[in-house]
């Protein structure tokens, strides 16, 4: 601003020039001392309460997803947003969801990072950590209050670079039909001023509850906390954050990733009620994390039941591809497609859709060195304490399993 006063300096008599300046001045001091009055959130009743009245006026259902996409919507806003959106949406289902992009944008204008959608519809193989969620989800209800249950605090997934902890912090947001809001450790605590930063990222959070608030890489953001090599910030907001989990009754729960779980404090870590720790895939998982992604662009791979490789050939795909992580089988996917694309492209074709081959992929393997193998030392360092935390994914049932063997001496 004082730069654009300065601009004005040639077109503006002086004596106003220096009114001008005096009265941002004057703002600039007082700013800190103007309260910021904020209307209060309705509570969940009373949004339940204009839902409800809506639906019945505009003769649709109202659903309990519906509800939640309203929360941490002031009251006159839901029911514009409601009305606007209702002319683009022919589900509950679909209303909802264009409630919540509202809510998302709206989040992005005051600086927080909204996580995009996840890239694949699911996460093959991480079958107890899914259940898990579903039963978090369970809880959001407005019935589990009636039964006297409480929504849990949060849960830690722990685990090697490319397992799909992140992807399934954004497929626990759709599941729950929330909000995912990225809050970033390190940024807070080496904001001008961290107690604030932190405290504006609780109350927003709480603001827009029932929401999922998501640490990614949580424990970059406490490198040397435990030496005081901050000044003790990271130490002390670590304290707030924790005693703010035990103590608010918001349905906020948290998702925090991490590689090294010992990077946190202690006491913090018993905060969470679950540590899961998501692992390199077995043969079955890998059979479906392939799937997921070769859907994506070769559509013959569409129909559940009918796979145009037998299951001879699937083993060998799987072997070749044996401590690989998710991230690397779903890269090689799509390198093979732009690949089959180019190939297309030189010679000129167009053709409907794209096919691969069991080759395709066997010479794409070849391509890259597992990180399994390129970092072996840090990602066994890893795997050794994976006892201290439940696994993400249950025995492998499918037909692909392997009998019982040692695969790291
Ligand atoms: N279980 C899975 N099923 C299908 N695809 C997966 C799975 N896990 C990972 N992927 C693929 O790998 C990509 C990267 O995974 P993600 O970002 O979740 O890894 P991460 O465990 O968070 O790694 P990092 O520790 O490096 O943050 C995903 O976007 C997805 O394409
Ligand atoms: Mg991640």
């Amino acid at each position: 601003m004082r730069k654009r006063i300065d601009q004005l300096n040639e077109s503006i008599h002086p004596e106003e020039l220096e009114l001008l300046g005096w009265l941002l001045d004057s703002w600039l001091m007082l700013q800190p001392l103007i309260p910021v009055l904020t209307t209060p959130m309705p509570d969940r009743e009373t949004v339940q309460r204009i839902v409800t009245s809506f639906c019945s006026q505009n003769q649709i259902c109202d659903s309990s997803a519906l509800v939640r996409a309203c929360q941490g919507l002031p009251e006159g806003e839901i029911e514009l947003v409601l009305e606007r959106s209702l002319a683009f949406a022919y589900t509950v289902e679909k209303l909802a969801d264009l409630v919540l992009d509202h809510k998302v944008n709206k989040l992005r204008g005051r600086g927080l990072e909204f996580i995009a959608e996840p890239d694949v519809p699911d996460a093959g193989g991480l079958d107890l950590l899914d259940e898990s969620l579903s039963q978090v989800a369970s809880l959001l209800s407005p019935e589990a209050q009636k039964y006297g249950l409480k929504f849990p605090k949060g849960m830690i997934l722990w685990g090697p670079p490319g397992t799909g902890k992140s992807l399934s912090a954004k497929l626990a947001a759709k599941k729950m039909g929330v909000p995912l809001l990225a809050a970033d450790w390190g940024s807070i605590v080496g904001a001008s001023r961290p107690d604030f930063a932190l405290r504006e990222l609780l109350e927003l959070t709480q603001a827009l509850s029932p929401t999922i608030l998501y640490w990614d890489d949580f424990d970059k953001g406490f490198a040397g906390w435990d030496s005081n090599a901050d000044g003790g910030v990271s130490r002390r907001l670590s304290g707030k954050l924790l005693t703010w989990m035990q103590e608010h009754e918001y349905p906020i729960y948290i998702v925090a990733t991490v590689n090294r779980l010992g990077m946190l404090p202690p006491e913090l870590i018993r905060r969470f009620d679950d540590i899961f720790f998501v692992d390199l895939p077995h043969e079955g998982a890998m059979y479906e994390i392939f799937n997921l992604h070769l859907q994506k662009y070769f559509p013959e791979f569409r129909h559940a039941s009918i796979s145009p490789w037998t299951d001879d050939e699937w083993r060998i795909l799987l072997r070749d591809y044996r401590l690989c992580t998710p991230a690397e089988i779903g890269n090689a996917v799509r390198k093979c497609a732009e690949e089959i694309y180019y190939r297309h492209q030189v010679r000129g074709q167009q053709p409907d859709e794209l096919k691969v081959t069991l080759d395709d992929l066997r010479r794409q393997r070849y391509q890259f060195t597992p990180s399994m193998l390129r970092d072996e030392e840090q990602i066994l360092a890893i795997r050794n304490q994976a006892t201290y935390a439940k696994s993400a994914s249950g025995e492998d049932r499918s037909r692909f399993s392997l009998p019982l063997q040692e695969l790291f001496g």
